[in-house]
């Protein structure tokens, strides 16, 4: 059985679409329960339903043999995993976004809201600016309206909701979409079926069928 951890929501969702059109069909999945594991003997596929911050952890921690999570998430923790395949699935960007009346003084220190620490940090630290890293866990956006910040990091995927607060992309730090990623020695014991599994996927992303 290879174990699978499934980022829970509507990129989850996708994922498995994505597996089930692969060939890794586990149909018990779609139908209405708060259950969180579903297997396919047949398939030899057991699918884990956890948060997508949580994925990595699962995969890391060798609790799953693979699975699908962010690149923000793979970029601010640094799991120790393998990267197999990028989904084009999610796609979103990472980037800085302030109010519109905003204008930078590169002489005075930044104040970053971000839930993504680390990638804020090292996006600044290569720009060799000083910033004050302030941590939430959501609703970034409200934190420069309310003057907690001076800019946010933060994930836009359509745009609307900067455009609905007032806040504008500054700059672009990183482009972000799921990955498949696998526990290292899962992946060392279980290669072809590990393998076989990335080619169905990558086959799919190929033709543009995500
Ligand atoms: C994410 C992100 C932005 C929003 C971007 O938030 O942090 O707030 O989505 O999407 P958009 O560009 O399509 O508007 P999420 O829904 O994960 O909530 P949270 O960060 O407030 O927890």
């Amino acid at each position: 059985m290879l174990n699978v951890a499934l980022p829970k929501g509507r990129l989850g969702e996708k994922v498995y679409d994505l597996f089930a059109r692969a060939g890794y069909e586990c149909p018990s999945i779609l139908e209405n329960s708060r259950k969180l594991i579903f297997e396919n003997e047949e398939k030899g596929v057991r699918y884990f339903w956890v948060k997508p911050s949580d994925v990595a952890i699962y995969v890391e921690r060798g609790a799953a043999d693979i699975g699908v999570a962010g690149k923000d998430i793979l970029l601010e923790y640094q799991p120790d995993v393998y990267e197999l395949l990028d989904l084009k699935l999610g796609v979103c960007r990472m980037a800085v976004a302030a109010p519109k009346t905003f204008r930078d003084d590169p002489r005075k220190v930044l104040k970053v809201a971000t839930k993504f620490k680390n990638i804020a940090m090292d996006y600044y630290a290569k720009q060799g600016r000083d910033i004050d890293i302030i941590h939430l866990n959501g609703s970034i956006e409200i934190a420069p309206i309310l003057k907690l910040s001076d800019v946010i990091v933060d994930i836009v995927e359509t745009g609307k909701t900067l455009k609905e607060n007032d806040l504008e992309v500054l700059e672009n730090v990183v482009p972000i979409s799921a990955r498949l990623i696998a526990n290292k020695s899962a992946y060392k014991f279980n290669t072809e079926q590990i393998e076989a599994l990335t080619e169905s996927l990558a086959k799919m992303t190929e033709r543009g069928n995500v």
